[in-house]
């Protein structure tokens, strides 16, 4: 698949197919996240990968917005390792870039992801860290869900009205 074709066909995908996922594939999609830039190379990123329905069932009530992960195949808990920060202003903008490149292999790789915001809400991020067990260092960035599905579809969002060429 070309890279235009999978940023045009990735879509939000909140129900799947129960097959499930590849550990080859879920590995190809952590190691497209793992080349992403980052703010001073600092790279603060980690991936608990999860399968076993028990978590995946209490990792769905971590707000009203993360039900689809129930009945997920895969989940994936993106961390921030606070011992790999070099400069706190910037994880976030590092990891969202890693989960973009994440997204876009999946595509590429035929399946169907979730992106549920955690970061910056204090009170979403305890209640990850306390289901996944973290460590003191480890913070939750945001939750994944991964499936087989055909939900991918194009939708044009292109607004040439938000392009300022030169001056505003
Ligand atoms: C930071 C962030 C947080 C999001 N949180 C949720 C969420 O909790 N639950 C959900 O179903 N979708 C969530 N989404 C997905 C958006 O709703 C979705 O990307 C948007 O509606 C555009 O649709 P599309 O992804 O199909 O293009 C989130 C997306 C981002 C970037």
């Amino acid at each position: 698949m070309e890279l235009k074709e999978a940023i045009q066909l990735r879509r939000s995908v909140r129900t799947f197919e129960s097959s499930p996922v590849e550990r080859e594939k879920v590995e190809e999609m952590l190691r497209a996240a793992m080349q992403a830039p980052s703010a001073h190379n600092q790279q603060p990123w980690e991936f608990l990968v999860v399968e076993g329905q028990k978590k995946l069932k209490e990792l769905s009530q971590v707000h009203q917005f993360t039900t689809p992960l129930a009945e997920a195949p895969v989940g994936i808990v993106v961390l921030m390792n606070q011992k790999r920060v070099k400069t706190e202003l910037f994880w976030q903008q590092d990891i969202a870039a890693a989960v973009q490149n994440m997204m876009l292999q999946g595509v590429d790789l035929g399946l169907g992801t979730l992106w549920m915001g955690v970061a910056p809400d204090e009170k979403n991020m305890a209640k990850v860290k306390e289901i996944c067990k973290l460590p003191e260092e480890v913070e939750a960035f945001g939750l994944f869900a991964v499936g087989y599905s055909d939900r991918n579809r194009f939708k044009d969002r292109f607004d040439a009205s938000r392009i300022h060429w030169e001056s505003y």
